[in-house]
């Protein structure tokens, strides 16, 4: 079933949800209402407890997200300016620190807040046609939708501060070899690819899926110590699921187990 929400299209293929920006007329770029729908479309994707996975990309062949809305953004004043990267921060901590595992299917320009947009997701895969960067500085603004902290995070930071400080463009290519893409595709085959990916991820246990992404997310802003303390406690936690007596009690059966996502 496809819902419009006119600039954030979703659709459901049994646990994954397909979140789509839907305003190519604009490259997609993000203005208050996309990112209200797009919170909304989250929203409603969390409140059903099918979905495990979400795939996000954007609507037309040009472009996943050219960033934040320029025209929107240029008469804001320093405290409109704040509010609207400390919202969107929000919004995309959503993404990240959600229970639901989000691939960014970036099917053409990914720049600025689109860059971060797909940043916040959990695996990016791209089309050999995809651009990203993070071009703030020849606005004459620095990232605020979180790539000064997430990018340096996932590609060092050297490499960071050398996209953002010259506001360069890097090819699809180039994006992997620097680790900000997972995987590039063809764009004819990007989707095809990326609902693959997503349905084999949905056929794993709910929880254990949940628990990954804590571990990583919640771990790397730990020292060693702790983070093997807080991994080894989420490992306990999986003892307390179903799926960990299924799973375990499946392979000893040599069968394949049947899921109940808790
Ligand atoms: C508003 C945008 C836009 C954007 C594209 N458009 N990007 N509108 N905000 N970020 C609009 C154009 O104005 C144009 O509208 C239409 O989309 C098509 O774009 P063109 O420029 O005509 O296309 P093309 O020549 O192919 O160039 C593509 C492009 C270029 C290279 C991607 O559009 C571009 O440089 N866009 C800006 C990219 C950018 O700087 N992003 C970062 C924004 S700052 P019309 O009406 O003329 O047809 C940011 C910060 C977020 O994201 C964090 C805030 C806290």
């Amino acid at each position: 079933m496809e819902t419009s929400h006119e600039r954030v299209i979703t659709e459901k293929f049994d646990a994954v949800t397909l979140i789509k920006i839907n305003r190519p007329q604009s490259l997609n770029a993000l203005d208050p209402l996309t990112l209200q729908q797009l919170g909304a479309a989250i929203t409603a994707m969390e409140a059903d407890p099918q979905t495990k996975v979400a795939i996000i990309t954007g609507a037309g062949s040009k472009a996943f997200v050219a960033g934040g809305d320029i025209g929107v953004m240029q008469p804001l004043d320093p405290l409109g300016a704040r509010r609207i990267a400390v919202d969107v921060q929000q919004l995309l901590n959503r993404i990240e620190y959600g229970s639901t595992v989000f691939i960014a299917a970036i099917n053409g320009y990914a720049l600025g807040g689109g860059c971060e947009l797909a940043l916040a997701c959990d695996i990016r895969i791209a089309a050999d046609n995809a651009q990203l960067g993070q071009p703030e500085v020849n606005l004459g603004i620095i990232p605020g939708w979180g790539a000064t902290q997430r990018l340096p995070r996932l590609v060092g930071s050297s490499m960071a501060k050398q996209l953002m400080l010259t506001g360069e463009r890097i090819n699809a290519a180039q994006a992997a070899q620097i680790g900000l893409v997972n995987e590039v595709v063809t764009a004819a085959e990007l989707m095809g690819r990326a609902h693959e990916l997503a349905q084999s991820i949905a056929a794993k246990p709910k929880i254990a899926l949940q628990l990954i992404k804590e571990a990583v997310n919640n771990g790397l802003e730990m020292d060693m110590n702790r983070a093997f303390a807080y991994e080894a406690d989420l490992f306990g936690l999986c003892f307390a699921t179903a799926d960990q007596k299924e799973g375990m009690r499946a392979f000893l059966e040599k069968r394949q187990p049947n899921w109940r996502d808790e």
